[in-house]
């Protein structure tokens, strides 16, 4: 298992918070916490066990600047770019904006995040270790985030389907998508040669071990993972299409709705997400941070 990440503000004051869990599969609330003030090397490894415990965290109300969310990010590892620089934050590369609005006739943030269940950058050798979500403007209904449980997807297989799918290893592929994505909103940019060598396919194990807790995970998602390596493709598809519908059951899924300024950070290592939809009438955007994580195992 890895190290607790290190970086931390030793001579900071205490700031009296607690950790109240969700009446659902994962998730807390942690309450009383602000992020644009020093965080101690106690608090701060309060956090990190809660993230562990919780998989996803909830910090209501957080008026903090694009900088102090990324210097939150930055404590538990280095910030991954996304592949889209045409979405990223104007002086700030480290935040992806999510955003269904336009401006001038031209989106100002990646519109269709999410649309499928995927875990961060799994297209990458090293997948995100975890992802912030910050709100900056919400719509009045709809664009609610999904987050389901895969430590508890994995445990609730029967043995024999464990046994068959712990060997295994699954290509995952940002391009997988890409063009469909690309056909339904034609707003998205068409990806340059130098884009796609950013993102050449990766092979995941199916099933991952947590680095920290020591959790397996199932680790497939309908966004990213076109095959299993070594099987005919027919076969492949079958176990993919049974993985993906378990994976999703409605007894692992934490489902947020949405309050300003909130702050939300999950664990890619645990769990997968869905961003629910937003009416198109209706205004949504969002600023991301996500950390780079392990080679998966
Ligand atoms: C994402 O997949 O990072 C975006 C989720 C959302 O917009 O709810």
């Amino acid at each position: 298992m890895t190290a607790p990440p290190s970086s931390s503000d030793a001579n900071a004051p205490a700031q009296h918070f607690e950790v109240r869990p969700f009446a659902a599969p994962v998730g807390a609330e942690v309450i009383g916490l602000d992020i644009s003030k020093p965080i101690s090397t106690e608090d701060f490894a309060r956090i990190h066990k809660a993230h562990l415990d919780h998989h996803v965290l909830v910090f209501r109300c957080q008026q903090i600047t694009p900088q102090e969310h990324i210097d939150f990010s930055r404590r538990f590892g280095p910030l991954e770019i996304h592949v889209l620089h045409q979405f990223q934050l104007k002086d700030h590369p480290e935040i992806l904006i999510v955003s269904n609005i336009k401006e001038n006739g031209e989106p100002i943030g990646l519109g269709d995040a999410g649309v499928y269940w995927h875990s961060d950058i799994s297209y990458k050798p090293k997948p995100s270790l975890g992802s912030l979500l910050h709100a900056q403007e919400l719509p009045s209904e709809g664009g609610d985030t999904l987050f389901a449980d895969q430590h508890l997807a994995w445990e609730s297989l029967s043995p024999e389907l464990q046994q068959r799918i712990l060997p295994l290893k699954a290509e995952h592929s940002y391009l997988a998508k890409y063009e469909e994505l690309r056909a339904k909103n034609p707003w998205r940019p068409k990806l340059s040669q130098a884009q796609i060598d950013q993102v050449a396919p990766a092979v995941q194990p199916v099933v991952r071990t947590h680095p920290e807790t020591g959790r397996k995970a199932l680790f497939v998602s309908e966004h990213f993972t076109t095959r299993i390596v070594g099987l005919p493709q027919d076969e492949s598809d079958a176990l993919l299409a049974q993985l993906f519908a378990h994976s999703v059951k409605p007894e692992f899924v934490y489902r947020h709705t949405w309050a300003p300024h909130d702050l939300v950070f999950w664990d890619n290592r645990s769990l997968m997400h869905l961003a629910a939809g937003t009416p198109d009438h209706l205004r949504r955007r969002l600023n991301r941070t996500t950390i780079v994580g392990d080679t998966p195992f």
